[in-house]
């Protein structure tokens, strides 16, 4: 049998590699391999590896053309370095592996998910903070080309745009393009996330950049208006009925001829979708993907008109709408 055109035990080796890989990068061997070429055993101690585990690794990570060894000593080939192993490069992917490797431990408890019901909840309090910044971490992660496109889309719908709300905006990656255009943002999510983003991602520091701490479901939102108001991964988050309400919350916030935009995974268009709603049901009580039609109910009804799709990659589309 073929599956997303491939046999069983084709993906499943795919399934291991890909934690190999992950688990690589989550321990800092290709960042440290990038600094310069090292043998295993020194390559244990500057990471605080098991030296056995390393030893077993590296070969294989040479079998994947990741690395190449001579004398004993591994570096990373070009592209290994450019991916996984300099967070300066614009093609550099790995930043989003912890956070899918973390969640790839809820993906082993589908079967129990799938009797119950409720998510895997793992985050005891103590850990909290830990939770948050890689959390954040896998946010911020997102590919430099889609940020752009995302911005670039906005700025399209509407030309000339001088100020963004950013609702749940996380670690900043979005509204810090928005400043870097010369908008004015404000990135607006729970008190706790701004109160750790401002610090971390040094966004108190940026002129241009209003933070706003609040709960964008049960409080009103920050009056503007805005030219544009952005939901980036947000309605994924919420049901359909919070969705409807979000929105027409939202309404109130932007000004006359402006723009709402929403980034997510839209059923119909990205063969991710469906298949993004299991890590809701995997990770939170509600949660889902929706089509563009949901949509343009919801952005109708809250006095949106106008609606329009572009894919920002294959998974994720901006669907922007104008304020009557
Ligand atoms: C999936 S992340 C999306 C981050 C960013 N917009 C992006 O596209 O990468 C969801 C964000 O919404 C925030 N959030 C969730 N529920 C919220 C609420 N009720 N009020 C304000 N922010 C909320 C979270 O703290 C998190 O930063």
């Amino acid at each position: 049998v073929q599956i997303a055109g491939m046999s069983l035990e084709q993906l499943r080796d795919g399934a291991e590699l890909v934690v190999t890989v992950a688990a690589a990068a989550d321990a800092g061997i290709f960042t440290a391999l990038a600094e310069q070429p090292t043998d295993a055993a020194a390559l244990a101690r500057r990471t605080a590896l098991d030296e056995r585990a390393v030893t077993i690794l590296l070969p294989i990570l040479v079998d994947l053309e990741l690395l190449h060894e001579q004398d004993g000593k591994y570096q990373l080939t070009g592209d290994a370095r450019r991916t996984l192993g300099d967070p300066d490069s614009p093609e550099y992917l790995a930043g989003g592996l912890p956070l899918w490797l973390r969640n790839l431990n809820a993906w082993t408890r589908l079967p129990e998910v799938l009797r119950s019901g409720h998510p895997i909840r793992e985050e005891p309090a103590a850990d909290r903070r830990e939770w948050l910044a890689r959390f954040m971490a896998g946010m911020a992660a997102a590919p430099a080309e889609r940020v752009r496109r995302l911005v670039e889309g906005c700025l399209q719908r509407r030309p000339g745009a001088r100020t963004v709300l950013d609702l749940g905006g996380g670690p900043g990656h979005l509204a810090r393009e928005f400043v870097n255009a010369g908008l004015q943002a404000t990135l607006y999510d729970t008190p706790e996330t701004i109160e750790f983003v401002g610090e971390a991602y040094g966004l108190e520091r940026i002129s241009g950049l209003t933070l706003v701490g609040g709960d964008f479901l049960t409080e009103p939102l920050p009056a503007g208006p805005f030219d544009i108001v952005l939901l980036s991964n947000i309605t994924h988050m919420l049901s359909p009925r919070q969705n409807q309400e979000l929105i027409a919350k939202v309404h109130a916030s932007v000004a006359p001829r402006g723009t709402v935009a929403i980034a997510d995974f839209v059923r119909g268009r990205s063969p991710r979708a469906a298949r993004f709603a299991l890590v809701m049901l995997l990770r939170a009580e509600r949660g889902d993907t929706y089509s563009l039609e949901e949509y343009r109910q919801w952005l109708e009804a809250a006095g949106f008109r106008d609606l329009a799709m572009q894919d920002l990659d294959p998974d994720r589309q901006l669907i922007t709408a104008e304020r009557a």
